[in-house]
This record gives C-alpha cells, sequence and structure tokens, in this order.
C-alpha cells in the first residue's frame, strides 16, 4: 500500500481517502451518502495545539481554550472539548444548555451575544457562568435579577476597539474594499467606550456581582498575524482606558475572541475583488456583441469564459496556531502596560470557533451526473447528493472549500466544471473548478467543513438532512443521526377546518410520510 500524508487526520492510500484509519469509501458504504465526518483527534490536537502555543507565550498568568459552540455544538464534539478541559464560548440558551450536558465547568463559560433574553441570562447567572455585558440592556437585567440571585455573579464587560491603524480591506466584505476598523465598527458586537465606561460603573455598584474582567471578539477580517497584533493592542488601549475611568480597576481575565484562519483558509476564497470589475467588463462587452449577431457573440464569450472563469481553493496557508500564540501574547504583554494595566495573574482567555472545528470536519457526497453543454458555450457541470442548504455557514462566508474525488485521489484533472448541489436554486457550490472526468458514483469529499456548516444546515426543499459520525482511529460512530421525513414534518400542525377530506387513496400507499395529525 503507497500511503501520502495530506495533512494531520487525512491521507491519500492507495488513491483512496482515508479520514484517521477509516477510508471515506467504507464510511459512505456503512453511514450512507452525504455524510457529515468529524475527526475526534484532530479536534483534540487542535485545543492541544492552541493551549501550548499561548501558554509559551502568555507568561502572565493563566490561559483558557473556550471553544465557539456555534462552530459545532453537537454534543458529542462537546464532550470531546469538555474533556480536554475547555471552557465555552456559547450565545444561546441552547448553546449553554449542551456545554453544561457536556460537563464544561461553568466558571469558563461565558455567555456572549446580544440580544439576550432575561430567562437565558438568569439561567447564566444561577449556573455560574460567566455573564459578558454586550448591551446596556444586559445591565438592566441584571440590576433588575441580581437581588433574586443565589450566588455572587460574575460579569464581563465587552469592548469593540476601533483599530484605527488598521486600514487594510476587511475579508468579511466580499463585495468590497470596506476598510477593517470600519467594518468592525459597524459589527453588532461589543460595547463602545462610552457604554463600556457606563456599564462598567452601573454593574460595580450592585451587591452579590463581580465584574471579573474584559471580553472582545472581532472575527475573522483578516487571517494575518499582523491584524492580530494590531487587534491586541487596540484592545489594550480601550481596557487601560475603562480601568481608568472605573478608578484604576484591574481585570482577572481578559478574552481575546476568536477569529484565527484555518490552515487551507476558505473563507472568501469563491469570490475576488475584481470580480465586479471583470463581471462589468464581460457584461458591456456582451451588449455590445448583441449588434454582431449571436454566433459571434457567443464565440467570444466562449473563449473569454474559458480564460476568465475560474476558482480554485485557496493555496497560501493561513499563520500556524503557534505563529498567532506568538504575535497576539508578546502584542498584548507589550501594549498593556502601556496602557496602565498590569499583565501579572491575569487569564487570558480565547474561544477559537473555526480554527477549533474547520480542519476537523470532510463532507463526503456522492456524484450524481455529469453535464457537458458543447454548444453554444462550453460548460460542464457536475451534480452532487448534497447542497449547499447543508453548507450554509461555509456559503454565507463565501466559502471555496478544497475538495478531492475520494475513491480515485490521484486523478489528473481533465476538466473545469462547476459542482453543484440537489437544491432547485443554482446551488453552486464550486464555481468552475478543475476536476477529473467524474462519474456517477464517485465520490466528492469537501474538506475542511467542521466549524459552522452542519450545525447551520435546513430542511430546504424539504430535505432530510444528513448524519454526522465522529472517527476515533479505526472506529467511526453516528454522533447526530440522518433525518427522516418524518423529522422534517414532526413540527408541522394542521388546523382541522385544513384536514383532507378522506381519500380513497391513503397517503402511504405513494410511499410517502404517515398522514399528519389533525389538530384543532
Ligand atoms: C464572541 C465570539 N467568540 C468567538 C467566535 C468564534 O469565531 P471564529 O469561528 O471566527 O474563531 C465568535 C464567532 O462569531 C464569537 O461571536
Amino acid at each position: 500500500m503507497t500511503e501520502t500524508r495530506i495533512d494531520d487526520c487525512l491521507s491519500n492510500r492507495d488513491g483512496v481517502l482515508f479520514i484517521e484509519e477509516l477510508a471515506s469509501t467504507e464510511l459512505v458504504e456503512r453511514f450512507g451518502s452525504p455524510l457529515f465526518v468529524f475527526s475526534e483527534n484532530q479536534i483534540r490536537r487542535n485545543v492541544r495545539r492552541f493551549k501550548d502555543a499561548f501558554e509559551a507565550g502568555w507568561t502572565a498568568g493563566p490561559v483558557k481554550v473556550m471553544p465557539a459552540a456555534k462552530a459545532n455544538w453537537t454534543y458529542a464534539i462537546q464532550r470531546v472539548l469538555a474533556e480536554e478541559g475547555c471552557g465555552a464560548d456559547i450565545y444561546s440558551a441552547g448553546e449553554l444548555d449542551v456545554a453544561l450536558r457536556a460537563g464544561v465547568d461553568p466558571r469558563f463559560i461565558s455567555a456572549n451575544g446580544v440580544p439576550k433574553e432575561k430567562e437565558h441570562i438568569r439561567r447564566t447567572l444561577e449556573v455560574g457562568a460567566r455573564l459578558t455585558i454586550d448591551s446596556l440592556r444586559d445591565v438592566d437585567f441584571l440590576e433588575e435579577l441580581a437581588p433574586t440571585l443565589s450566588k455572587t455573579a460574575h460579569v464581563r464587560l465587552r469592548i469593540r476597539p476601533a483599530i484605527s491603524g488598521f486600514v487594510k480591506s476587511s475579508d468579511f466584505v466580499a463585495e468590497g474594499l470596506v476598510p477593517t476598523d470600519i467594518t468592525a465598527l459597524l459589527y453588532k458586537g461589543g460595547l463602545s467606550i462610552d457604554e463600556v465606561i457606563e456599564a462598567g460603573k452601573r454593574v460595580m455598584k450592585l451587591t452579590h456581582v463581580e465584574v471579573v474582567g474584559f471580553h472582545q471578539h472581532h472575527g475573522r477580517h483578516k487571517a494575518t498575524t499582523e491584524y492580530w497584533e494590531a487587534q491586541m493592542r487596540a484592545y489594550a488601549r480601550d481596557v487601560g482606558r475603562v480601568c481608568k475611568a472605573l478608578g484604576g480597576y484591574q481585570p482577572e481575565e481578559i478574552s481575546i475572541g476568536g477569529g484565527f484562519a484555518i490552515p487551507r483558509d476558505p473563507h472568501n476564497a469563491a469570490t475576488h475583488y475584481s470580480d465586479p470589475v471583470a463581471f462589468g467588463a464581460l457584461h458591456l462587452l456582451s451588449l455590445g456583441l448583441k449588434y454582431l449577431g449571436s454566433k459571434i457573440r457567443y464565440f467570444v464569450i466562449d473563449k473569454l469564459m474559458g480564460v476568465a472563469v475560474k476558482g480554485a481553493p485557496n493555496t497560501v496557508p493561513a499563520p500556524s496556531i503557534e505563529e498567532y500564540g506568538r504575535a497576539t501574547t508578546a502584542a498584548l504583554l507589550e501594549a498593556l502596560p502601556k496602557h496602565g494595566v498590569d499583565p501579572a495573574g491575569i487569564m487570558l482567555q480565547l474561544e477559537p470557533g473555526r480554527s477549533i472545528h474547520g480542519n476537523t470536519g470532510v463532507h463526503l457526497s456522492t456524484v450524481e451526473a455529469t453535464k457537458k453543454m458543447t454548444s453554444p458555450i462550453k460548460w460542464n457541470v457536475v451534480t452532487i447528493d448534497t447542497t449547499e442548504f447543508w453548507l450554509v455557514g461555509g456559503r454565507y462566508e463565501h466559502h471555496l472549500h478544497d475538495f478531492r474525488i475520494a475513491n480515485r485521489l490521484d486523478a489528473p484533472p481533465t476538466m473545469k466544471a462547476d459542482v453543484a448541489g440537489r437544491s432547485c436554486y443554482g446551488d453552486r457550490l464550486l464555481g468552475a473548478v478543475s476536476l477529473p472526468e467524474v462519474e456517477a458514483g464517485d465520490l466528492f469529499a469537501m474538506l475542511d467543513t467542521g466549524a459552522y456548516q452542519e450545525v447551520s444546515a435546513s430542511n430546504f426543499n424539504a430535505m432530510p438532512r444528513p448524519a454526522s459520525v465522529l472517527v476515533t482511529d479505526n472506529r467511526a460512530v453516528v454522533i447526530r443521526r440522518a433525518e427522516t421525513l418524518d423529522d422534517v414534518f414532526a413540527r408541522d400542525e394542521l388546523p382541522k377546518h385544513l384536514a383532507p377530506a378522506e381519500t380513497a387513496e391513503p397517503r402511504e400507499q405513494h410511499g410517502a410520510v404517515t398522514p399528519l395529525a389533525a389538530k384543532g
């Protein structure tokens, strides 16, 4: 057998993609297609690398890795993180629930986000989790709840620092060149400096409430360490300002949020800033060519599209976890004292989401058909049995995922094709990528689908969502079963007046779902 490593958990063995010790072909045979596959060892490896890298740099105090539950809140995955001693960034009552059930220590659960319901805040405080103040409304609720609490509430103040020196365009805005500092300021998360100070003053007046530190999360605007350094300097400046305004307050913990890119960073790879210009030019040209007749017009457009329209996964690796660790901690350690904050003893917390989960997941699907158009223009479309509606997080961020033909890894690329999913939308999962000749039954693997994808899947077109399996060495177990059609319709209720009249042919005879109960 010949084996080539693709990365930590992926390898090419005799032309077949292996996830840890299991062949992707075998996984699909056992569990069906499409399938979300997660590597347990890769999750543990990512967590340990973050912990080691940040501990090496943050010499002032302890470090806590608190992965963003939103990136993958599957119960089994949260159990792996709890076993690794992780905390959790949670956004909702549901994420709080799964983190607690998984056994995450509530002292290292941070309830972030805006808006928050009062009941969610109450539960957060009652279980002893951290409340991150992200609006003055959170303070209103806290003032109301504080006298009723049985234990001291621990809260942190979320700052939205202006990274004023960082005017490079943000990757967040795919459509154009918006400076990072402006994009970050317009984001709903975090409080402006005046509001943080107001919130801090109000919270500090409350009994049974302790302000334990600060939080910030800027997001993945740029993959570079330079961006992280700028972020940390801006954060340290604003932490210093708030501490001063609160009468020389000294934080015990500082969270820097998430937003670290994954190695094969697929973020916004499906778009390019020059696209609007290129498409605009093509459009104008096409309008002009109309007067020369459709034959000439199609001929020219075909030639232009052959050269100009192509997609390819990103090949520039993002900084490593270790590089992020060094740059981030050094910038923070240098900047905090400059702004009057002594870092000694402060716990540094981080909330990586995509960078813990992204490269732990592979989405396997099966090729259904290839369509080859030769006239009036040449274009190929390969359809696969999955859909963008099961990979929503990535679509939202304009991902172009790296991919493999998992049962024939060594087949050389011979054609350019769109890879399209099964929903009735265009469902263009990968645009104009280079592929080998594929046939129905080939296995299509989209890499790096471990974060934000399965957890954002929907039932568009009434399609039952696929199963998830966890691979650990040579074992694979279902951690979220595939949905049935009954699951898809489980929440539907039929008012009595719309109940169908008795028919001679019950619906089951069509092989459809069991009839929905008519409810009054
Ligand atoms: C507060 C907070 N922390 C962490 C994260 C994780 O971000 P990422 O997945 O980019 O690391 C998010 C994502 O939105 C967030 O809102």
